[in-house]
């Protein structure tokens, strides 16, 4: 059995002191379930504090980018292995940096491949503009993502990799995907895995939903079967929410 995974992507808000506060609000609401594992992904400022006051019992640290190579003449970079032993995952590829930033799947597949070097756990996170999902080109997208993020992996070292399927236009915009698209699009991110690595792989792998989810709609993704977690934006930000939305997981169905 899978274990369920909600990570609380903060993105660029909160400093360290309000991070830390946020941080004591959760400890305090949180509800501990064996089923769910829950992981924070503060600025890269607050990692390090909040890696010492972090019940980790409760609660795990995740940054939320790192670059590939380990050290060197990168002005304003912070590599994985300066991450290793504060963190224990990574968000690699999300949509802000493929779209903002304008990473591409290359730069993306090296990021990937030093953060599992550095033995943290990566989570990657692959989607579709609406542009592709109006021209039909949904399943064209994810398979190129997938196929080219995952290429320098052995199947041995994308075994504590999860993958979050996050629609761009769902993304920070109230406008979430239905159920059905969600089941849709993940079962195809297992059949990718599945046709690269075999079906041991597929069925360790952690597939998560992301994209403007809230407490009133989280149970109905953590019920489609073969999704494990999600990815939560916004709603992290907010304690109450957060909280109930890691319950509905525990309440869940699904994997
Ligand atoms: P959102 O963000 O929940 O605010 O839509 C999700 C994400 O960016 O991971």
């Amino acid at each position: 059995m899978r274990k369920k995974l909600i990570a609380g992507n903060w993105k660029m808000n909160l400093n360290t002191h309000q991070a830390s506060v946020l941080i004591h609000r959760l400890e305090e609401n949180l509800e501990t379930h064996k089923d769910v594992e829950v992981v924070i992904c503060p600025s890269v400022m607050s990692v390090q504090p909040l890696n010492l006051q972090i019940n980790k019992r409760k609660m795990k640290l995740g940054a939320q980018d790192a670059f590939y190579e380990d050290e060197g003449a990168y002005t304003g970079q912070v590599s994985a292995a300066m991450l290793h032993g504060v963190v224990e995952y990574c968000l690699v590829g999300h949509s802000e940096r493929r779209h903002v930033f304008g990473e591409t799947d290359d730069v993306i597949s090296k990021k990937l491949a030093a953060v599992v070097r550095n033995r943290i756990k990566p989570i990657l996170c692959v989607g579709e503009t609406s542009t592709d999902r109006a021209d039909g080109e949904t399943k064209q997208v994810l398979h190129d993502q997938v196929i080219a993020d995952l290429r320098n992996l052995t199947a041995k070292e994308i075994q504590e990799l999860a993958i979050a399927y996050e629609p761009v236009w769902a993304i920070g915009t109230g406008d979430y995907a239905k159920p059905d698209q969600v089941k849709e699009a993940t079962d195809f991110i297992r059949h990718n895995v599945r046709e690269l690595y075999g079906p041991k792989a597929e069925q360790d792998l952690r597939v998560l939903y992301g994209g403007s989810v809230k407490p009133d709609n989280a149970k109905s993704y953590m019920d489609i079967e073969g999704v494990d977690g999600l990815l939560v934006g916004g709603a992290s930000l907010n304690y109450k929410q957060f909280a109930q939305i890691v319950n509905s997981a525990h309440e869940s169905t699904g994997n």
